[in-house]
């Protein structure tokens, strides 16, 4: 029986889970893998904190150095999150011919590309299945069960937090503060919830899921994010009389040359998939020409559902190690494509928008609709306060170019009279 040797990096949730997982499940993965797993050392600020697992014979240190200087140590787990020290810490370790897995989201969407090359040139692996969706074993899925299928479309609720918020202004009619603040309370948002709520952490999920569905190398700069914050209960239970609930949703589809991504507040019909996902669970859902949509569905966070995946990478690497096929990228999908055009993103939009209660402020309305060639297929008209009207509208499928254009003209009003709230797309399923 072949033992190997495990180094991490951090000894928080994650961690723990993962310390728990090995010591739990030790016969499984000797079974299957025939290598006895054994965290040898932990890299943690503090060493005499108290741990919610146990430790055992497991060593804690909070000198780096000790681990990567280690030559019984072959695989490192890193969770300690953060781009810096995570980034340099991984490259030596990398330089060090250590293979790592990570379920670091942002520093693979963002650095991912160099470290990737950085693993090939030294002939060792960086796994990152908890990066996206934690728990939803959804990189290796794709990386594995669609290779010779053309996939169209990757579209998810990625982020929990978010999701958790939403379900709770929808179903338990709080405002998005009081939301939020319950969503704090439960430890599923954080003090500072600005990575969440304003979309970020879904967009960096989006960047490595579409690397896995459409071999690309977006960059955060490359999305359109928008976050929940402006989301308010009157969108909510306006959407909801129109038959949809409001979620915010990823997505990453080729778009006739070219791969469209992005994250914003969508409408999604009642009773389809991604409107059932509640509180703080995700989903992904993978659209391939052959196969047709195929829903994941699980928790996206929490220490032992993203233990569970980071102990899919650490397998995954053993059995590389056992057979002698270390040294191969996780994702070698690359694609050139070219820059999406405005006018071949076609969506209907709900708008909200705010308009003087006076003779003539519609066809005001009605004649940028007519200018820009757009057309409304719902309009309701509620009550007026302070002489303003609010108006919701569903349009007709419509351009990105022609909803520029229709924000445009609405800045413009006279005395700003049009005043656009939301525009947030309106999906089919
Ligand atoms: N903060 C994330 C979420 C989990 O709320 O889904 C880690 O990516």
């Amino acid at each position: 029986m072949r033992e190997i040797q495990i180094g991490m990096i951090g000894l928080g949730t994650v961690g723990s889970g993962v310390l728990k997982m090995i010591q739990d499940n030790e016969g499984k993965i000797l079974n299957i893998t025939g290598c006895r797993l054994h965290v040898k050392t932990i890299v943690v600020h503090n060493t005499s904190k108290r741990r919610q697992v146990p430790l055992w014979d497991t060593y804690l240190t909070n000198n780096f150095d000790e681990l990567l200087n280690d030559p019984e140590i072959p695989i490192v787990v890193e969770v300690m999150g953060g781009i810096h020290p995570a980034k340099e810490r991984i490259a030596a370790l990398l330089k060090a011919k250590k293979h790592v897995v990570t379920a670091n989201k942002n520093l693979i969407a963002t650095d991912g590309p160099e470290l990737t090359k950085l693993a090939a040139d030294n002939g060792v692996d960086l796994v990152y299945e908890a990066s996206v969706a934690g728990g939803i074993p959804i990189l290796r899925t794709i990386a594995n069960s669609f290779p010779a299928d053309k996939i169209l479309e990757v579209r998810g609720i990625v982020n929990g937090t978010t999701n958790y918020i939403l379900t709770k202004m929808n179903a338990d009619h709080l405002s998005y503060e009081k939301a939020l603040k319950q969503a704090q309370d439960l430890g599923f948002a954080e003090a500072d919830p600005t990575n969440d709520v304003a979309g970020f952490d879904a967009a960096y999920k989006m960047i490595i899921l579409s690397q896995f569905s459409f071999g690309t190398r977006l960059t955060i700069d490359d999305l359109h994010v928008e976050g929940i914050e402006n989301i308010n209960r009157e969108d909510i239970k306006q959407a909801d009389a129109f038959g949809y609930i409001i979620k915010l949703i990823g997505i990453a589809r080729r778009v006739k040359e070219s791969v469209f991504a992005e994250v914003a507040p969508v409408l999604v019909p009642k009773g389809t998939p991604l409107a059932t996902v509640n509180n703080e669970r995700n989903a992904v859902m993978v659209t391939g020409q052959a196969v047709g949509d195929v829903l994941f569905y699980g928790p996206g966070a929490g220490g032992l559902p993203t233990a569970n995946s980071v102990l899919s990478d650490i397998i995954a690497v053993t059995q590389n190690i056992a057979t002698g096929t270390t040294g191969h990228q996780f994702n070698n999908y690359r694609q050139h494509y070219q820059s999406t055009s405005l006018d071949d993103i076609c969506y209907r939009y709900y708008l909200s928008l705010t308009m003087k209660d006076v003779p003539g402020e519609m066809l005001r309305l009605t004649k940028i609709f007519a200018d820009i060639n757009a057309s409304f297929l719902t309009i309701v008209q509620s009550s007026s306060t302070a002489g303003l009207a609010k108006l919701a509208i569903v349009t007709h499928s419509m351009t990105r170019r022609q909803l520029l254009d229709l924000q445009a003209a609405i800045d413009k009003s006279p005395h700003h009279s049009l005043q656009l709230k939301a525009a947030y797309k309106v999906l089919d399923k």
